[in-house]
């Protein structure tokens, strides 16, 4: 198709829109290893994740043979309010750049939550309600997931139990209030409300907490009370079903135009979004149907996948939660202060670390006031105020199109817009204002962590 056709947006019709899931895994030949159960070092069971999670969730998590999952009707209903999201041809960035390349995006921010969150938010609060609950727990980083979760269940009409990382409690107070605006209750972490949050407050008086910390204390609150179950806005193989959305309707918007990318690019903080968007592109990779680079882009404060071990690790820093075969820091690593709070998490979705142990992905780190030079130029040039973790695939979109300035190649590059950054604006001040430091962290920084790794013998490794 000529150029001149393409729309600057593009947008797929009602009918058009994804009628199931697309679970990549069962086009892998070599699976994600198996969910582990801590003490016995078996192959979790379904009844024992069925105590923390909702039933369906954990077929779904469990199911690597499914290539498509129907999406509920209900579910369908709500992603009409705010979906399809947009796949945007950045020709202002790609003129600003003097680019040969084309640049494409796909824009998950247009709703309240301002993110991708919601895709996955939505379905865990129907399955919930599904299965007769009273509410859910959870954590949240940078908060979009706990205001995601808050929307799907006040919708559904469920209770609301949000752990927020300390520090983005602090940084971000409006968030905070949304979530309560949506009838969540949110409570700081670590916090005195959990052993867990007592021992690690304990252990490491004054610490700003993590996503591991919090995930540990939400699900001691939903262990702890009846009629609750645990949710989780990332990590997981079930969220990153859910997110497969935006990759579904991105490919399919993009072939009404005979558009193919070459290089996809997202960022990765536990993995949802990356897994998303690249799921139906990899789909065709694994099947031998076309060749793409996928790109996963992470801090250089939370290097996991660029530094981590490939290696069976706790997904929390409570070390209560099942272990997981993935790219980890070791749960006992608490990363510095980053402005990415969703990014900072010490481990990744199996499914992706096992795409990256195949060679199939690659990982780049980025330091953080690139990340913000880049979220500054898109914003004045795109229009659009950028989360700082979606900023991480921005940097990386556009240091791979002044490579094409470079060679001259007119490569189409595609990256995920996970969400706006108008709750970040306290990192935006730091940066505007000269205060904002890169930390990368050093090998003796990673040590502890590494050594806080649980021994799982040869068979399962
Ligand atoms: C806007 C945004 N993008 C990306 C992420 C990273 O999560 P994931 O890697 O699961 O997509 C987060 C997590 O909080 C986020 O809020």
């Amino acid at each position: 198709m000529s150029e001149a056709k393409i729309p600057y947006k593009i947008y797929l019709s009602e009918e058009n829109m994804p009628k199931a899931w697309y679970n990549l895994r069962a086009d892998m030949k070599k699976k994600p290893a198996p969910l582990l159960n801590p003490e016995t070092l078996q192959p979790v069971k379904p009844e024992e994740l069925e105590k923390v999670f909702c039933k369906e969730l954990v077929q779904q998590e469990l199911d690597d043979q499914t290539r498509e999952i129907p999406i509920p009707e209900e579910i369908q209903d709500f992603y009409k309010m705010y979906r399809p999201s947009p796949v945007v041809r950045a020709y202002c960035l790609e003129k600003k750049l003097g680019t040969p390349a084309k640049i494409y995006y796909k824009f998950e921010g247009n709703n309240t939550s301002g993110s991708h969150k919601l895709n996955s938010a939505i379905a865990q609060a129907y399955y919930a309600k599904k299965q007769g609950l009273k509410g859910v727990t959870t954590e949240t980083g940078a908060g979009q997931w706990g205001t995601a979760l808050s929307m799907a269940c006040s919708y559904f009409d469920l209770d609301c139990q949000v752990y927020m990382v300390k520090c983005s409690y602090e940084q971000k107070p409006f968030r905070r209030e949304v979530m309560r605006t949506y009838g969540a209750s949110v409570t700081p972490s670590p916090s005195m409300n959990t052993s867990v949050g007592r021992k690690i407050l304990e252990e490491h008086p004054g610490t700003s907490g993590s996503l591991g910390c919090a995930i540990s204390e939400a699900i001691e609150a939903a262990s702890s009370q009846d009629g609750y179950r645990y949710v989780l806005g990332s990590v997981l193989n079930q969220v990153m079903l859910h997110q497969s959305v935006i990759g579904l309707e991105t490919k399919a918007a993009l072939d009404q135009y005979g558009v193919v990318p070459d290089v996809i690019i997202g960022c990765a903080g536990g993995g949802s979004n990356l897994g998303g968007l690249i799921a139906p592109f990899m789909g065709q990779k694994l099947r031998g149907e076309q060749d793409y680079q996928f790109i996963a882009v992470e801090p250089a404060s939370c290097p996991s996948l660029t530094r981590g071990k490939y290696a069976y690790d706790y997904c929390d820093t409570g070390k209560v939660t099942p272990l997981a075969k993935m790219y980890t820091l070791g749960s006992g690593f608490i990363p510095s202060a980053s402005h990415a709070g969703g990014l900072r998490y010490h481990g990744m979705n199996s499914t992706l670390s096992e795409l990256l142990d195949q060679g199939l992905i690659e990982a780049r780190s980025v330091e953080q006031t690139s990340v913000f030079d880049a979220a500054e130029q898109f914003a004045r040039i795109e229009g659009i105020l950028p989360a700082p973790e979606s900023s991480h695939a921005i940097r990386v979109a556009i240091d791979e199109a002044l490579k094409c300035k470079e060679t001259g190649e007119e490569k189409t590059i595609l990256f995920g817009l996970t969400g706006t950054g108008y709750f970040d604006l306290f990192a935006y001040e730091k940066f505007n204002n000269g205060e904002m430091s890169d930390y990368i962290p050093t090998d003796e920084d990673l040590a502890p962590g590494f050594a806080s790794l649980p021994e799982v013998p040869e068979s399962h490794d």
